[in-house]
């Protein structure tokens, strides 16, 4: 799957996002390295800080079958990733992330483009 399919798998996957508060459904899905996907969708709550964003739970998806940092090759997204999901993006060194800017045009990223001037744990 290249980006854009990732994107359009990403579209599919919105539809089962539980966002009920902000009625923004966000899909992300993440192609690894041998191949597989791994879908995420937005999961909010009452308690509104406790919601997930839909690239995380695709990225914890992942991480619980087993691929890290370098495994991990390009996600689509629904949405132009925010601020937190950014830093997700850049732990995972994920190399080509595909979403809508906001022009709407479909563009592909490094996740350390997304973060310029990256912070990382010291030592
Ligand atoms: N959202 C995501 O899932 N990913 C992003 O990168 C942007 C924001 C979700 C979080 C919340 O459920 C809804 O969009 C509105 O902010």
């Amino acid at each position: 799957m290249n980006g854009r399919e990732l994107y359009e798998c990403a579209v599919a996957v919105s539809e089962r996002a539980y966002a009920p508060y902000s009625n923004y459904l966000v899909g992300a899905a993440v192609r690894t390295r041998d191949g597989k996907v791994f879908e995420g969708v937005n999961v909010e709550n009452a308690a509104y800080p406790l919601g997930v964003c839909a690239e995380k739970s695709a990225l914890v998806k992942a991480v619980s079958e087993g691929y890290g940092p370098g495994s991990i090759e390009e996600i689509g997204i629904t949405a132009s990733p925010c601020g937190g999901c950014r830093q997700w993006l850049y732990e995972f060194r994920i190399p080509a992330v595909t979403f809508p800017n906001a022009d709407g045009e479909l563009v592909t990223r490094t996740s350390a483009e997304l973060l310029p001037e990256t912070w990382d744990l010291p030592g």
